[in-house]
């Protein structure tokens, strides 16, 4: 898919001013700081798309953005910054979790786990969530350029094995780098995939 257009709509801290969810929608989530803003950008082609940043936290809101008009990208809030008041990390989950069960235009979460670490609680936490909410969800592992390609493939390996050990069917499993583009075709070739099951009537009835 060729990105034409790729335009900030509005950001929300509730479900309710969202855009009406009359286009298919794809959401990013994970961790604070694993790189979500940054893999938009990167997709986009657009480096000051979506606002990134070194320290964790830095995205509080939904952000939507329309895509060549056809379709939307959402970049989310982390889950997980450890630095945040309890009050805080409480008002994050009710943003991601309002979000998530209040979007029927939602065709999948892009669900971002840094490649670099072992599995981590709070995504096993958020997968079964997902799982428990059929969610349908594919998993992305960000920051490849970090690493070399024998370890990739060994902590790839080792994520899969843990999976197993929940999951009977695993998802689409891309790995991604928003320093030197691995993974954008694949991530677009899925969202232009997935558009062609978008059912508008079903949803806007
Ligand atoms: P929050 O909005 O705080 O939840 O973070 P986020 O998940 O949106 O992360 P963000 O895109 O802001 O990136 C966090 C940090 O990781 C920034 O310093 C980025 O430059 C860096 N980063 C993100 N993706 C990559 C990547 O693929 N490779 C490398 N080397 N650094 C990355
Ligand atoms: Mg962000």
């Amino acid at each position: 898919m060729i990105i034409r257009s790729a335009d900030f709509v509005i950001s929300n801290s509730d479900v309710k001013g969202c855009p009406q969810p009359r286009l298919p929608e794809y959401a990013f989530i994970g961790r604070s700081n694993v790189g979500k803003s940054s893999l938009i950008n990167m997709i986009c082609q657009r480096s000051k798309l979506a606002k990134t940043s070194g320290t964790p936290g830095k995205t509080q809101l939904i952000n939507h953005f329309n895509i060549n008009t056809d379709w939307f990208l959402v970049d989310l809030p982390g889950y997980g910054y450890a630095r945040a008041s309890k009050d805080q990390r409480k008002e994050f989950s009710r943003v991601i979790t309002d979000y998530i069960g209040g979007r029927p235009n939602l065709m999948n979460l892009f669900v971002l786990i840094d490649i670099r670490l072992e599995p981590q609680k709070i995504d096993n936490e958020f997968l079964q969530w997902l799982g428990e909410n059929a969610i349908p969800f594919v998993l992305i592992f960000t920051k490849c350029d970090k690493l070399g390609t024998n370890q990739i493939q060994s902590n790839l390996a080792a994520y899969k094995r843990h999976l197993k050990q929940v999951w009977d069917e695993l998802p689409p499993l891309f790995l991604s780098s928003a320093e030197t583009g691995l993974g954008r075709d694949e991530i677009l070739n899925y969202i232009e995939e997935t558009n062609k099951s978008f059912d508008f009537k079903s949803i806007n009835r």
